[in-house]
């Protein structure tokens, strides 16, 4: 007992240090930019009127569900309903350095961050914010691994794809300047053999680069939330504190005939005061679902969409008997180590990565942190003047993964986080690939490059200060070093899944047996991106936006293909 609980300390201790940990350094705050003129078109949830109608009513300020929002609202009345605030104006979500105090403040209900632990003990978050997980994430920004768009399994046409893409980068995008950890990788990744040079580059492809930023310049973040600054603000509202409780359905035909069928017609959300509003859509409108691969399959479930016995169990009238909702979700398991340079590093989070063959991706952080005592809590700062230490991190991720997990959940109130496993490792070929990826930090370790990074002990021989556990010496043992990515397993939070295409969503993202309902969001990806999924994500949204005013610009949707309402 005593055992396991030192072992979960260690986990808390690593994961967290592992990347980053650490709370805000800067006393000189940048300057706040110009207001965002989306502002114009948000309001707190208590404002807004018990019933209205739109064509587009969308769950999620997320990601994905603000470019999507932006995009329908210059042809129609679009409705953007967030659960969290507005990240405009909060110092710790603006900027750079901000990254780990809003990762590690997560104590209130309207905290940015949500945080979550797995069932196999994995601590992780998700965006609660206009911006959804892009306004809490480490900015890294490259466009999907171009296999993605083939094995994916929805549709794409390569040229839109590419138009959503630079839609995106024109507004949010950024050319990130290494200083002196990220060069050091750079160079050892390279002296490594993971080559060629591809320099600065926001395209997948093998060898190491310098991929795009959503911090600008001064280190002011960027997220999707900027995107809406592209809607007709005649055209959207933007509700924030709205918490989607359950999407409403109408049949319509005789029941349990062929002719029979379900329609989304709106949402009922809860403003702060406790209120509940119907938001209802017009004739050819649709509800999409834009809540993330944790919040998306959860409100299906409430909504009395999934597998029959499962909502039963709970109690929730089952609307139609989807089997796969909560199923096929996926996590990319993170390892790497940290250690303590013997200079003072800058901040940075990921800029450089190494792109391999080996079924593995290098990345790198280096960040300040609070020096206190390991009794305390390493997230507790110092009363006064704490000592500040730096430490520089390596980690790799796998690709894929093919460990499949699956999310249930642990209350029918939608605040409450779902239960989530991710099955790290389940599969042997998961296990290859970190293996594979672990021992390439090994190799980047020893080159020259990293060679001032170590320090001299008391014998004179140079050696890395680790915090946290070193790889293992013998690197060429497979089971030492699986035995090291079983133990030191975290999240890059690139998690993504259950509600496939395919299996929830067809190919267009209409959920299989319900009329005007869609879910544009991470929960539809079979596959991950093979990079960072943020990009491929922004880039959904504008697309399935284009591609919905096109189809209806075409081809009006008669009535009976809504259904009635
Ligand atoms: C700490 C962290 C670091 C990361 N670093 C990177 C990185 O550097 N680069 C990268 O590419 N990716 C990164 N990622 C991953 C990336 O940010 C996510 O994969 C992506 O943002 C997910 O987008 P989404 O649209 O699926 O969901 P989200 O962006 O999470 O959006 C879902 C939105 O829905 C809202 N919502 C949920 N339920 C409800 C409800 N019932 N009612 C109303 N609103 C609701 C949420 O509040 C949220 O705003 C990181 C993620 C995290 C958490
Ligand atoms: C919404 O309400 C909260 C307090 O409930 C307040 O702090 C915030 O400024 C309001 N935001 C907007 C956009 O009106
Ligand atoms: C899309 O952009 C990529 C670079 O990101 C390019 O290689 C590809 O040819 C482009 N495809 C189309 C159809 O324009
Ligand atoms: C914005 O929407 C309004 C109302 O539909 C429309 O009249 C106007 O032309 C739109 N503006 C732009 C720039 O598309
Ligand atoms: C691991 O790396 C080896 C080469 O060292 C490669 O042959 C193998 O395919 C990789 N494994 C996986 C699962 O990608």
């Amino acid at each position: 007992m005593k055992q396991r609980r030192r072992g979960l300390f260690l986990r808390f201790l690593t994961a967290s240090l592992l990347f980053l940990l650490v709370a805000s350094v800067s006393q000189a705050r940048p300057r706040p930019g110009r207001e965002p003129s989306y502002l114009k078109f948000v309001a707190n949830a208590t404002e807004l009127p018990s019933e209205e109608n739109y064509d587009y009513v969308i769950v999620g300020g997320g990601t994905a569900g603000c470019p999507l929002a932006a995009t329908l609202s210059q042809s129609y009345k679009v409705l953007l309903l967030e659960r969290g605030g507005v990240p405009y104006g909060r110092p710790s979500l603006m900027t750079q350095e901000g990254f780990l105090s809003t990762l590690t403040n997560v104590d209130s209900f309207d905290s940015a961050s949500q945080s979550f632990v797995s069932e196999e003990g994995v601590p992780n978050a998700r965006g609660r914010v206009l911006g959804g997980s892009s306004a809490i994430n480490a900015g890294f920004y490259s466009r999907a691994d171009p296999d993605f768009y083939q094995y994916s399994g929805a549709n794409w046409d390569l040229r839109v794809v590419n138009e959503s893409y630079e839609w995106v980068e024109r507004a949010v995008v950024f050319r990130p300047e290494l200083r002196n950890w990220q060069s050091a990788v750079r160079d050892g990744l390279l002296e490594a053999g993971v080559d060629p040079y591809n320099g600065f580059s926001l395209d997948h492809e093998v060898g190491t680069k310098i991929g795009g930023s959503t911090f600008d310049g001064r280190g002011r973040r960027h997220s999707a939330a900027d995107l809406l600054n592209y809607a007709n603000a005649s055209n959207i509202n933007v509700a924030v504190y709205a918490s989607v409780e359950r999407v409403l359905l109408a049949y319509s035909g005789p029941r349990g005939s062929s002719r029979s069928s379900i329609s989304a017609i709106g949402v009922v959300y809860r403003d702060r005061m406790g209120q509940y509003h119907h938001a209802m859509v017009r004739e050819n409108g649709e509800v999409i679902l834009s809540a993330g691969a944790i919040g998306t399959p959860q409100l299906l479930l409430l909504s009395g969409i999934g597998p029959r016995p499962y909502l039963s169990y709970w109690g929730i009238p089952v609307a139609y008997h989807l089997p796969y909702v909560g199923q096929y979700l996926y996590d990319n398991p993170r390892n790497g180590i940290s250690f303590v340079p013997p200079v003072p590093l800058e901040h940075s989070l990921i800029q450089v990565v190494g792109i391999t063959e080996l079924g593995a991706y290098v990345e790198a952080a280096s960040n300040v942190i609070p020096f206190v005592s390991p009794a305390r809590s390493v997230f507790i700062r110092a009363p006064s003047a704490p000592l500040y230490l730096t430490v520089a991190t390596l980690m790799e991720k796998i690709v894929g993964p093919q460990s499949v997990g699956y999310l249930r959940l642990a209350s029918t109130d939608v605040r409450m986080n779902p239960l989530v496993r991710f099955n790290y490792f389940s599969s042997p070929i998961d296990m290859e690939r970190c293996v594979n990826g672990t021992r390439k930090l090994g190799d980047v370790l020893r080159t020259r490059a990293m060679a001032d990074f170590r320090v001299r002990d008391w014998f004179g021989v140079r050696n890395f200060r680790f915090v946290g556990p070193a790889l293992p010496v013998d690197q060429s043992d497979f089971e030492q070093m699986a035995d090291f990515c079983r133990r030191t397993v975290s999240t890059i939070w690139h998690y993504h899944g259950g509600c496939v295409v395919g299996k929830v969503v067809d190919a267009d993202y209409r959920v299989y047996g319900i009329r005007s309902l869609r879910i544009v969001d991470g929960s539809t990806l079979t596959i991950s991106p093979g990079t960072n999924p943020q990009a491929t994500l922004m880039m959904l949204g504008r697309y399935v936006g284009l591609k919905l005013i096109k189809e209806r610009e075409v081809q009006p949707a008669t009535k009976s293909d809504s259904g009635d309402l």
